[in-house]
C-alpha cells in the first residue's frame, strides 16, 4: 500500500450532498425522490443488457443503484470513501457496504468475483484512478462489464470535479487497459440517463425556487437555473466496457 495518503479535495460529508443549495459539482438534496428513477432507469439497462448475478458500486454513496439493482435479484456490494452517504443508506444496503479509499486501499474481494463493476460520479474526483481502475478490472470477471459515468467538463472554478477528459480519451484509456468499448449500450444509457435528469430537474424547479433564499426571483431566472444544470448534465461521459480475458 503507498505510503502517501490522498485526501480528497472535497469532504463527503453532508454539506456535499445535502445541503440544500445548488452549487456546481454538488448534490443540493441527494435523496431517493430526486435520483432513484435514474437508479431504476440504469438498472433496467443494465438488466436488459447483462442480467448481472454479482455486482459492485465503486463511489455507490447512500446505495440508490445497489438498491435498485438488489431489487431486481442480484447479489451486490458497494464502497465509498464517505461516512455520511453510507449512514443514510438503507440498512441492508448498508451491511453490504465497505468504507475505503480507492485512490490508495485494495477493494476488499478476490479477483473476478463480479459480473457487472458500476462507478458513476466518482472517477472524476479521484487523484490517483488508475489505482482504482486497476481494482475494478481486477475484481471483474473476465468478459465482465464495467460502466463508468463521469463529467468530461468542470462547471467553473468553484467545480469540485479534479479529472475531467472527453469521451474519446477515455475509450483509448480503457482500450489501453484491455477494455472493449460497447458504443450502442453506452450511447443508449447515455440517452435515458439525460432524459430522466432533465424530467427530474424540470420537477424540481419549484423547490430551487423556495430555497434560492430570500430574495423573490422570477421565473426566467429559475429556467436559467434548470437550462445551467442541464447543460452540466450534458457534460456527461457514459462508458459500458467489457473486460477481455480468456473466454
Ligand atoms: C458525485 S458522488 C456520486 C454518487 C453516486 N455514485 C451517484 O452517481 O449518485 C461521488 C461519490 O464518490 C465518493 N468518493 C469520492 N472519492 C472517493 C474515494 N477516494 N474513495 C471512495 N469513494 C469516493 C463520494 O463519497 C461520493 O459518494
Amino acid at each position: 500500500m503507498p505510503d502517501r495518503v490522498d485526501l480528497p479535495k472535497t469532504q463527503f460529508d453532508r454539506s456535499y450532498f445535502d445541503a440544500g443549495e445548488t452549487r456546481p459539482g454538488y448534490f443540493s438534496t441527494y435523496s431517493w425522490d430526486n435520483y432513484g428513477q435514474e437508479a431504476r432507469t440504469t438498472a433496467d439497462l443494465l438488466f436488459r443488457w447483462f442480467s448481472p448475478r454479482t455486482v459492485l458500486d465503486v463511489g455507490c454513496a447512500k446505495g440508490f443503484l445497489l438498491r435498485a439493482i438488489k431489487d431486481k435479484g442480484s447479489a451486490v456490494q458497494g464502497v465509498d470513501i464517505s461516512k455520511y452517504a453510507l449512514s443514510c443508506a438503507d440498512q441492508e444496503v448498508r451491511q453490504r457496504t465497505f468504507l475505503l479509499d480507492v485512490n490508495r486501499e485494495k477493494l476488499p474481494f478476490v479477483d473476478r468475483t463480479f459480473d457487472l463493476v458500476t462507478c458513476f460520479g466518482t472517477v472524476e474526483f479521484l487523484t490517483n484512478y488508475d489505482h482504482a481502475v486497476m481494482e475494478m478490472a481486477r475484481v471483474l470477471k473476465d468478459r465482465g462489464i464495467l460502466v463508468i459515468k463521469t463529467a468530461y467538463r468542470r462547471a467553473d472554478a468553484t467545480d469540485p470535479r479534479l479529472i475531467c477528459h472527453r469521451r474519446g480519451w477515455w475509450i483509448q484509456y480503457f482500450r489501453s487497459r484491455d477494455f472493449e468499448y460497447l458504443k450502442a449500450q453506452s450511447d443508449e444509457l447515455r440517452g435515458e440517463l439525460l432524459r430522466v435528469m432533465a424530467e427530474s430537474v424540470v420537477n424540481r424547479g419549484c423547490t430551487w425556487r423556495a430555497k434560492i433564499g430570500r430574495h423573490v426571483y422570477g421565473l426566467g431566472y429559475v429556467g436559467r437555473k434548470i437550462a445551467a444544470r442541464l447543460r452540466s448534465d450534458a457534460a456527461m461521459v457514459v462508458l459500458v466496457l467489457r473486460k477481455n480475458g480468456s473466454r
